[in-house]
């Protein structure tokens, strides 16, 4: 079966067991402040399950596009360096609103895998909730009968609240879990050990394909549980590695998912891929992952920035063009080369990609033109500060910021490299160093006013600019102002020939002379502009007579 084929198999199954089909939601969250990122199938049934609002079907089926880069569930260092661990990933879903529970779901689960995909009986496993008696949770009994009459005991493995007890976040719905694991070792390796004994044991041929959470409460923010007023199915089956397995690769990159991109990827760079651990495979295997999670944010409207969910983009955008740099020698935007393969892979699946195509290369290519501009100084620097590390093991926060601040070298990146070379990251004095900017930025732009001093009491200001550069006048009121960490002051005059910056327009510069001194005007605003008029870096005071003469 092709990857389309075992997607579709999934939805006409579900279907025919009184499952509506419904979309994906978009891969970038715009209405839930605890995620940045979809980052499972159920987050947009959140509100469903939490009992907020009532759901318009009782059960549903689905592919979601999912990313687990940020908060926590973050898989990003793993990716391209194994062969199954992805920043994008599709999951496939079926789901129950307070309709069926436990027995269908784990039924249903065997029949699809044994008797559709036809996997064979005795590679699977089934895991099961042992219960927690701190937070007062019993084992899933009910699970481990249902699993019982499908599988021998020897095939089911009981997990703790770290494997089988499925949270969504810090806070939300969550329950126990049955996770569905495969063997895919040849036989002969399978004789001498037991698939059981590497059930989670993060065996590369021993793979969880399908968790089936039985949602039943509410992670509240003070930690506690509370229960919810009705019980609820929330599944979610990778699709890369349920493909891996039906098409009998040991790599998820060599399924018809990723072999696109990689045989694209060939044709630009004029390099082969082979599979190994080399890092021109691991470079290819990054490439083919990151561009998928790229390009779906981008046509799902996140843009990479600086902040936030942008800034995850980024370094996942940066992280690619490293590779393809420095282990496949192209020095060239890449990315956005590969874009019209996606699209195209995904047409009928996430049509949202190749509708939006044009938009979404050009963003790609410019964030990887800014990125270049930078990246060879930046290894070049990066070369020095390991030349330089002698002994010492530690990349100190000032450097790591330094490669961060005038490089664009996000920290991860920077931990990557200092990984190859043996060496880590002052994790700590790199945050030192952030909040040290924060904080000169945020005095760089606080303005700081003292109150009016009325010199003379009357109405606005008079501007005379039209006719004249010049007046003699009187002050009406001053302040002073500390902006930058610099001190200065504003002056409103009677009567100006000062012409203030409105619309894009500069304002008038010049001069205000009395009693012999004479002071820079640097910059003239509107009245109702805080900062008007703006003169700086010469003390002030009041002139006797308070007049004045002010030539611009
Ligand atoms: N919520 C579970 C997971 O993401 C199953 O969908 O693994």
């Amino acid at each position: 079966m092709t990857a389309n084929e075992i997607r579709q198999a999934f939805l006409d199954f579900f279907q025919s067991k009184g499952h509506t089909i419904v979309p994906s939601a978009p891969i970038v969250v715009k209405n839930d402040p605890t995620l940045l990122f979809t980052n499972a199938g159920m987050n947009q049934f959140k509100d469903y399950f939490l009992g907020n609002k009532p759901a318009p079907w009782n059960r549903v089926v689905d592919t979601q596009k999912c990313l687990r880069v940020s908060g926590k569930h973050n898989d990003l260092e793993e990716v391209g360096v194994d062969t199954y661990h992805h920043t994008m990933f599709e999951m496939l879903g079926n789901w129950s609103f307070g309709d069926y529970f436990k027995n269908e779901a784990i039924e249903w689960s065997w029949e699809l895998l044994t008797k559709v995909y036809n996997i064979p009986k005795d590679r699977l496993y089934a895991t099961v909730f042992e219960g927690d008696a701190k937070e007062n949770i019993p084992a899933s009994t009910i699970a481990l009968s249902k699993w019982k009459q499908f599988m021998s005991e020897d095939h089911i493995v009981f997990g703790n609240k770290k494997d089988n007890f499925w949270e969504m976040g810090d806070t939300g719905p969550c329950g126990p879990c049955s996770e569905i694991h495969v063997d895919c070792r040849p036989e002969e390796e399978r004789k001498k050990i037991p698939g059981r004994d590497l059930v989670n044991k993060d065996h590369p041929q021993v793979i969880e394909i399908w968790n089936n959470v039985f949602i039943q409460f509410n992670r509240k923010k003070d930690g506690s549980l509370e229960p919810l007023p009705a019980t609820h199915v929330d599944t979610g089956m990778g699709l890369e590695r349920l493909v891996r397995v039906l098409q009998n690769k040991t790599s998820n990159y060599d399924t018809d998912i990723f072999s696109g991109t990689i045989a694209a990827t060939e044709k630009i760079t004029g390099k082969k891929y082979d599979g190994s651990d080399s890092k021109t495979a691991v470079a290819f295997r990054v490439l083919a992952d990151h561009i998928r999670a790229i390009g779906f944010t981008i046509a799902d409207g996140q843009l990479p920035s600086n902040t936030g969910a942008g800034y995850v983009i980024r370094r996942i955008l940066r992280r690619a063009v490293r590779y393809y740099y420095s282990y496949l020698d192209y020095k060239q935007p890449l990315l956005f080369q590969l874009m019209p393969v996606l699209g195209k892979q995904f047409e009928n699946v996430f049509p949202e990609l190749e509708k939006q195509m044009d938009f979404v290369s050009k963003v790609v290519k410019e964030e990887e033109d800014a990125f270049l501009r930078t990246l060879e100084k930046g290894l070049k620097r990066m070369d020095e500060i390991i030349g330089n590390a002698g002994k010492q093991s530690l990349i100190p926060g000032k450097e790591v910021f330094e490669l961060y601040d005038t490089f664009g070298f996000p920290i991860d990146l920077t931990r990557l490299i200092a990984t190859e070379n043996n060496l880590q990251v002052d994790e700590s004095g790199f945050e030192k160093e952030m909040k040290l900017q924060k904080d000169r930025s945020r005095a760089a732009t606080t303005l700081d006013t003292e109150d009016w001093v009325i010199v003379k009491e009357a109405g606005q200001s008079k501007f005379v600019g039209y006719t004249q550069l010049a007046a003699t006048t009187e002050l009406l009121r001053y302040r002073k102002i500390k902006a930058k960490g610099k001190e200065s002051y504003q002056l409103v005059l009677e009567t100006t020939p000062f012409y203030a910056e409105s619309g894009g327009q500069v304002g008038d510069r010049g001069w205000l002379e009395a009693d012999g001194t004479s002071l820079e005007i640097i910059d003239t605003k509107k009245e109702n502009d805080p900062n008007y008029p703006f003169h700086r870096n010469i003390a002030f005071q009041p002139y006797r007579n308070n007049q004045c003469t002010c030539k611009c």
